[in-house]
């Protein structure tokens, strides 16, 4: 204990214990955007050949593939320059990827990403994925902060920004998620080398977005296109999962999947990839509800393994999907809804 100038008793306070909470206060501040950890455990660049090659391998997308390639491309060369003196060309190398839910744009992002730290570009080459709830605060000034904290992660990376339309405030109403753009804006400037920020989203409410801002409309000029999945596209992404899983199609069942996939319901919300991967989940359930009728005990390594017709059509109606009768490959126009 000591006496203070007025006489009262205080305990002193340990040193260490002092030092302790400065740490944790300074940990709470910045350990978010400095993760040392990670740093440490990054593992080294992917070759850009590896991961041009996992790009190819991805079932349909083939003008972003095409894109992809051209942008690289263009990076590379830029790259090369710039080693050799000569002077940047001032473009932007923010994106917008366009197109509905599962179709893919997460998945080349993350590969993007990579290829940008394999070519140098991009020190660490993580993605950070965060839509409206991520960037926007609920209160005065929480936004800003928030936004902040965002983009410190994701420095030295790319910055994907999902359904960013949602930023743009709809009518005259006060919205801070014009804060958020503007504090995006900001620092997308300030780290001109060091950030990559994708935004995307529906390409028609994309469109509205990048048009209500002039800002946003110069930085974003590079657009990359994503189509919805063809029906073949989806039978082998399904069958992707399907390998990946050690199962495999029993007689018939490509057939099925084919009639589930030229059947379904192609709006805006229909799902793409990510309906396959439902469908994969459900049609799982299903196989296992018919072999667990039988002995489970007793099941070989072959009836194991076979996802049948019967399966996916049981998978497609849990989803609410009523499929048309079994379409073979080439008598595609047979039996197909009219549209
Ligand atoms: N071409 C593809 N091949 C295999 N799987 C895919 C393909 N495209 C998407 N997927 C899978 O579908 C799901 C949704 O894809 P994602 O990239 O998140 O789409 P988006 O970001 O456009 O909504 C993920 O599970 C992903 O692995
Ligand atoms: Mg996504």
């Amino acid at each position: 204990m000591a006496r203070d100038r007025n006489g009262y008793r205080h305990r002193v306070p340990n040193p260490l214990d002092t030092l302790k909470a400065l740490g944790d206060q300074l940990r709470a501040q910045i350990g978010e955007e400095l993760d040392f950890e990670a740093l440490r455990r990054q593992e080294p660049a992917r070759p850009l050949e590896d991961l041009l090659a996992e790009l190819d391998a991805l079932p349909g997308l083939e003008s972003v593939k095409e894109q992809v390639r051209a942008l690289v491309a263009f990076l590379r060369v830029q790259a090369r320059r710039k080693e050799s003196g000569l002077p940047e060309v001032a473009t932007t190398q923010h994106l917008v990827f366009l197109g509905n839910p599962g179709t893919g744009k997460t998945t080349v992002a993350r590969l993007l990403a990579q290829m940008y730290r394999s070519m140098g570009l991009l020190k660490r080459g993580q993605l950070v994925e965060v839509d409206r709830a991520g960037l926007v605060g609920q209160y005065v000034g929480m936004t800003a902060i928030k936004t902040e904290r965002v983009i410190r992660k994701a420095i030295d990376g790319v910055l994907f920004i999902d359904e960013a339309y949602a930023l743009a405030r709809e009518s005259d109403r006060l919205d801070f998620g014009d804060e958020a753009i503007e504090t995006l804006l900001k620092r997308m400037e300030d780290n001109r080398h060091r950030l990559v920020v994708i935004v995307a989203g529906y390409p028609r409410l994309m469109h509205r977005f990048l048009d209500s801002n002039p800002g946003l409309r110069s930085r974003f000029s590079r657009e990359i296109d994503f189509p919805d999945y063809s029906t073949a596209d989806l039978v082998e992404i399904f069958s992707q999962f399907a390998t990946e899983s050690s199962y495999r199609f029993g007689e018939g069942a490509e057939d099925a999947l084919r009639s589930i996939f030229a059947g379904a319901e192609r709006d805006e919300s229909f799902g793409n990839a990510r309906f396959a991967r439902t469908l994969f989940e459900q049609a799982l359930n299903a196989q296992a509800l018919r072999l667990g009728q039988g002995d489970v005990d007793t099941l070989t390594h072959a009836e194991l393994a076979v996802l049948t017709p019967q399966d996916l059509l049981a998978g497609a109606r849990a989803l609410g999907e009523e499929p048309l009768p079994p379409q073979p490959e080439r008598s595609s126009w047979f039996g197909r809804k009219p549209r």
